[in-house]
């Protein structure tokens, strides 16, 4: 097979399962070079993996070879370094959020569209068995029409584990920039997209203490909201009830669920790519779990690649594209928009649902 080159920016905690599967499960792409501004760390990745160069940032964007950029920097580097990978003539695929701003997502998709190329953005967890099971069900009306849904992330933040955590409360951080991109994501693929938003945000520690290894100890001063609740209207009439928060030790709410005329889906966590996936139907008595009909369950980041991948060939639209990753960063900056002048703040539902992964996949393949 005709294999994709690609060089990955940013090898840190996230870098190690792109390699894994980018060089391993897809079959249509390989990974020619990668870059951190840290270069043992670009190093190590390359031997680990078989990677033939290690770049600095610069060159690997000047390579001639290299066809897509995969962009896994901390959320404050994605725009500079995508925009410049666009420059140099490269499609980009860049790790979540799309940008910090609304503005420079926009000039992102816009830069992608005027010169040709592609723009992909993560999560691409909503191409996994789970949430592709899910969409399938709705799909074909199992539930009905859907018209109201809740998404629940509650948890303390990711001081105690992140072996650098301090990003997650600078601007492109706090629990919705993190986190949201993957509940809204699945939300937009099952629902389609949204009209409105209503949110209220919180930040109920001004000071976090890291408890993991590296920096033990350490302080990080919070710039970002870290509770964020609120509600969504969806262009098709559904909507949604959701909590994005670093502020709850512990709760036992769902993660996503979806609510038809006909009955209930519980989805499995958008942040994974398998099950369960349960659903209750008007006439049954309880929550069945139902097989997942696709491929993809275990961790496959990177899908989003290998379908990007594919789109440079077949010329059709990735289905974790660019348009998709802009109206979710909109979304997200929405709640804040609508907190800080308590209004609802209306959104131009400028994004199509990502079409569904085909039935009959094999593992390994997207198309
Ligand atoms: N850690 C996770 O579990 C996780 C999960 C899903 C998504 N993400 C997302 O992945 C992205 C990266 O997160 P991470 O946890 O791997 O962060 P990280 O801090 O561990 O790694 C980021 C790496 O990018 C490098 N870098 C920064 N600027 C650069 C530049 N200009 N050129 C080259 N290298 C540069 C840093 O040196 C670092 O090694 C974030 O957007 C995050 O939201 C992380």
């Amino acid at each position: 097979m005709d294999k994709t080159k690609i060089g990955i920016v940013g090898c840190g905690n996230i870098s190690g399962i792109y390699f894994e599967n980018l060089t391993k499960l897809f079959q249509n792409t390989e990974v020619l070079a990668c870059s951190d501004l840290t270069r043992e760390k670009a190093q190590q990745a390359a031997e680990q993996y078989g990677v033939p160069r290690v770049l600095t940032t610069e060159e690997l964007l000047a390579d001639p070879e290299i066809e897509i950029v995969v962009n896994l920097t901390t959320p404050g580097n994605h725009y500079a370094i995508c925009r410049d990978a666009l420059l140099a003539g490269k499609h980009v695929y860049v790790e979540k959020p799309l940008a910090l701003y609304p503005e420079q997502g926009r000039e992102l998709v816009e830069l992608a569209r005027e010169r040709g190329l592609l723009l992909g953005c993560a999560p691409d967890t909503f191409l996994g068995a789970g949430l592709q099971t899910c969409r399938k069900l709705i799909d074909d009306g199992f539930i009905g029409e859907p018209v109201a849904a809740s998404a629940f992330m509650v948890c303390h933040g990711h001081e105690s584990w992140h072996p650098a955590p301090e990003f997650y409360y600078a601007p492109g951080g706090g629990p919705m920039f993190d986190m949201g991109p993957y509940y809204l994501t699945a939300l937009v693929s099952l629902l389609g997209p949204v009209s409105s938003v209503c949110g209220m945000t919180k930040t109920s520690f001004s000071e976090r203490i890291i408890t993991s290894a590296a920096k033990f100890g350490q302080k990080i001063d919070v710039q970002v909201p870290t509770h964020v609740a609120g509600t969504l209207q969806f262009a098709g009439g559904a909507l949604a009830t959701m909590i994005m928060s670093f502020d709850v030790w512990s709760s036992t709410l769902p993660r996503i669920e979806i609510y038809g005329t006909r009955g209930t889906l519980i989805v499995p966590d958008p942040n994974t790519f398998g099950g369960p996936v349960l659903l209750r139907h008007e006439q049954g008595t309880s929550f069945s779990e139902l097989p997942l009909l696709f491929p993809y369950s275990g961790n496959s980041r990177g899908i989003g690649v290998a379908d990007l991948a594919s789109c440079i060939r077949s010329g059709e639209r990735p289905r974790a594209n660019g348009e998709l990753a802009q109206h979710v960063l909109e979304i997200m900056h929405a709640f804040h928009v609508s907190a800080d002048s308590g209004f609802y703040a209306a959104l131009s539902p400028a994004c199509e649902r990502p079409r569904p992964l085909p039935s009959g996949l094999v593992q390994g393949i997207v198309d």
